[in-house]
């Protein structure tokens, strides 16, 4: 039987993805924040995941306005990193997992989740950043990935509850699913911050360090949060945080939080990470 054996949240901000590319990760500015994904690179070399079901969303990369689905799932054999204006990043495809997005696609879509289903899909920053974060500088990935995008860029958003209950319905495909897989959930985005309007460049430091001292044993308040709720104290772009909580629901309801880094400022953004655990 697949299990999902980790839980992994972080943010995914594209100006991570360019140190990273052009090697200056070491530099004053980003050290902190490369230097806070270290732990989590060895964790992954004892882990060795066969894929990674990986809440992101898409940044009008891969969707522009002609096509807005609320919950997209990657169903593709690989899938090309994303042009994003300067050229796509030079890391490795994405391979996927065919064969375990069908099944999702088929337990959810039964459980009632209305899925959109890519059968081509090329993955943004919010997707390929957090690769690089957690398996540094490869030749290849090493895990397949199924990529699941949700829609945070043109409102009606989903609430946090409803992407709550999706994570909730990942967990009870997944141990539905009959071959053997070591299967991590993560979500990518946030934390704090608003790239437009009045409020440009608001970050709420310690709203980011209440969430990632919360998501593993206290979430609920979170789940309850409506969308303004998420703008208001995160940011507009902050809302993307929605991502980690269908990541915390698809994990047990007691877990480990085995690791997490915060740092901010990274470009407009606090960065933080968690890697949770199911507790015994
Ligand atoms: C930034 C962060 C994001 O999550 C994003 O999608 C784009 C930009 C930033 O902080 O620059
Ligand atoms: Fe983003």
């Amino acid at each position: 039987m697949a299990r999902i054996t980790a839980g992994i949240a972080s943010s995914h901000v594209p100006a991570i993805g360019a140190a990273f590319d052009q090697g200056r990760t070491q530099e004053p500015y980003w050290k902190p924040v490369f230097d806070g994904f270290e732990w989590v690179k060895e964790f992954q070399r004892r882990e060795d995941p066969d894929v990674v079901i990986l809440c992101y969303n898409d940044h009008a990369s891969a969707m522009m306005l002609d096509v807005v689905p609320t919950f997209a799932l990657g169903c593709a054999e690989e899938f090309a990193p994303a042009d994003e204006g300067w050229g796509a990043r030079p890391v490795p495809m994405v391979m996927g997992d065919p064969v375990l997005a069908g099944h999702l696609a088929e337990q959810l879509v039964i459980d009632e989740f209305d899925m959109t289903l890519m059968n081509h899909l090329d993955v943004d920053h919010g997707l390929t950043v957090p690769l690089s974060l957690m398996f540094g500088k490869v030749e290849q990935w090493p895990v397949r990935v199924v990529p699941l995008a949700v829609n945070v860029t043109q409102f009606p958003t989903p609430s946090a509850e409803r992407c709550w209950q999706l994570g909730a319905a990942i967990a009870d495909a997944v141990q539905a699913y009959p071959a053997g897989l070591n299967v991590q959930i993560w979500g990518t985005g946030g934390m704090s911050h608003q790239l437009q309007g009045a409020r440009a460049g608001f970050i709420n430091q310690a709203a980011d360090r209440a969430w990632l001292d919360g998501i593993a044993a206290n979430p609920e308040p979170y789940r309850a949060m409506s969308r303004e709720d998420y703008v208001e104290q995160f940011g507009s772009e902050g809302a993307e945080l929605i991502m980690w909580l269908v990541m915390r629901a698809a994990m047990n309801e007691q877990v480990n939080l085995i690791h997490k880094h915060y740092h901010a400022p990274a470009s407009m953004t606090g960065a933080g990470m968690v890697v949770l655990e199911n507790a015994a």
